[in-house]
This record gives C-alpha cells, structure tokens and sequence, in this order.
C-alpha cells in the first residue's frame, strides 16, 4: 500500500492508473475505521480496480461545539487495516494543502440539507459537500463509496455528484450491525458499557416500530409512543424519530422505499441510524 500526502504526487499515481486501464473506486472517510468502513472496501475489490483510501478529519463539517477535538484518530490500527485489506493507495492529505486546494465548481444546495441532521446540524451539510468536491475532483475516480448509516449525506453527495457532473458513480453500502443491531460508527467509542445498552435499545424500539409504520397505521402516533420508549429507556434527548420516503421526502401515503430515520443523544453521544420499512 502507498501512502501518500500529497495531492500532486496522488493524481500523478492516478493517471498513470488510468493509463493503464485500471478503474479507480474511492472510499473517503474520516478515519478511526471499523468493519463497516471495511465492508465498503471489500464491496470496492474488483478486477483491475485500484482501490483509494482517505482519511481527513474535515474540521469544516464539525460545529463550534462539536467533538472534532475529540474525535477518535487510531491511525496505527487504520494502517494495519488497510494494509490487510490489500488497500492500493492511502491518500493521507496534508491539511494546509487541501485546505488551500482550489477547484472550478460551485457548490450546489439542496432544499434536503435544511432538514434532519442539517436543521441541528447547520455546518455538517457545506463542510461535507466542500470536502467531496474537491476529493473527486483529486481523485476523479470511477466508483464512490458510502455508507447507508449516513443516509441523508449519501444521498446529498449522489444529487451533488449528478449536478456538477462528476463522472463517479455513487454506490450505497448497506450498513453493518453488531450482534445487538447497533450501527458500527467511529462515535460508538464514545459510549460507556451503560450507555451501550442504551444505544442497543434503540435498534430494538426501531425494530418494532417497522411493522406498525409497515402497516400504515397512525405514524404521528406510533412515533411518538416510541419516543416515549426512548426516553424511558435512558436517551437524554431525541432529536428525529420520522419516516420519510427513500429521497427524504414527506409523502402521505409512505412507499416500500421508505425509512425511518432518527438522531438521539445518549449522554453527549449523538447517534443516528436509518431503516428501510
Ligand atoms: O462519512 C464520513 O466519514 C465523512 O462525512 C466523509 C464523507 C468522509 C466526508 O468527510
């Protein structure tokens, strides 16, 4: 595996890959990597595919008041994974660089970034979109790679990519469960063996709550019964518990594609997760 720092060493590599025929599949991500980072990888293994790693804690998508100080940087073992996992090219961008990387497209909005995360969450959205625009302008890959945990950036990424005519397919990756149904996320760290328990309940009240929304009944107030639930079962604060359809839009009559998306806080960890009903 190479390692490389620097942005004009990396799309030097890169086109010579592409010289010689390879594809190039991209998986960005923050780093602190875990089985579900690692299922993205796997999911990007092909033939003749050259496969490219990042991991830049992008100071822009964290708020003033946000873990970004906190938040957990295992570099060590995020080498030894990749290395293990036969990974081609690790892009470990140096800050400064990209932080003054300049690139020709505008940044486009998106009425969907005002809700969910983005209402309590105002700088994740632009810091997120900044980062990727210029990550695939870098790297100009064939294939994008995203976790479904974070539904909502997926699919704001995928509408940004097809805007800006980015030729990068956005590919989701189901998200990966620990026995329990908890979401693997680098922010589990965070949690103490109670506040584990806590997050495992959560699945569960979700769990149950796909039948009823399945069955159309009331959602205002199944949803809300459920809230209920979370808050007796020790969540401190609930931020969203809804269902809305698979491109986050309110529709009366909800479609098989549809999700139930919720954001909750178990002491000061934010978790969220999505369901496909
Ligand atoms: O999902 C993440 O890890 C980050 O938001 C991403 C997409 C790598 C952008 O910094």
């Amino acid at each position: 595996m190479k390692v490389i720092k620097s942005i004009n060493i990396l799309k030097k590599e890169l086109k010579l890959a592409r010289k010689n025929s390879f594809v190039i599949s991209f998986i960005p991500t923050m780093g602190a990597l875990h089985n579900g980072h690692m299922k993205l990888i796997q999911k990007a293994k092909k033939k003749n595919v050259l496969r490219i790693v990042s991991i830049y804690v992008n100071p822009a998508q964290f708020g003033p008041n946000e873990d970004f100080k906190n938040y957990p940087r295992t570099i060590q073992k995020d080498l030894l994974m990749l290395r293990n996992a036969k990974i081609d090219i690790l892009f470990l961008p140096i800050n400064k660089q990209i932080i003054s990387y300049k690139t020709n497209y505008k940044c486009p909005n998106f009425s969907i970034e005002k809700i969910l995360c983005g209402k309590s969450r105002p700088n994740y959205f632009p810091g997120v979109k900044n980062i990727i625009i210029k990550l695939f302008d870098i790297v100009q890959a064939d294939y994008s790679f995203f976790g479904e945990k974070d539904y909502q950036q997926f699919i704001v990424i995928k509408k940004m990519a097809k805007k800006l005519n980015f030729k990068t397919e956005i590919i989701p990756i189901k998200t990966v469960r620990n026995k329990n149904g908890l979401p693997l996320s680098s922010r589990n760290k965070y949690l103490g063996p109670d506040e584990i328990k806590i997050a495992n309940k959560i699945n569960k009240i979700c769990m149950n709550l796909l039948p009823k929304v399945r069955k159309n009944l009331s959602t205002k107030k199944i949803l809300s019964n459920a809230k209920l639930e979370l808050l007796i079962n020790g969540v401190n604060h609930i931020d969203y518990l809804t269902v809305l359809t698979d491109q986050l839009e309110h529709r009366k009559s909800l479609n098989s594609k549809s999700r139930i998306f919720i954001a909750a806080n178990i002491g000061r960890t934010r978790l969220i997760d999505n369901f496909p009903i």
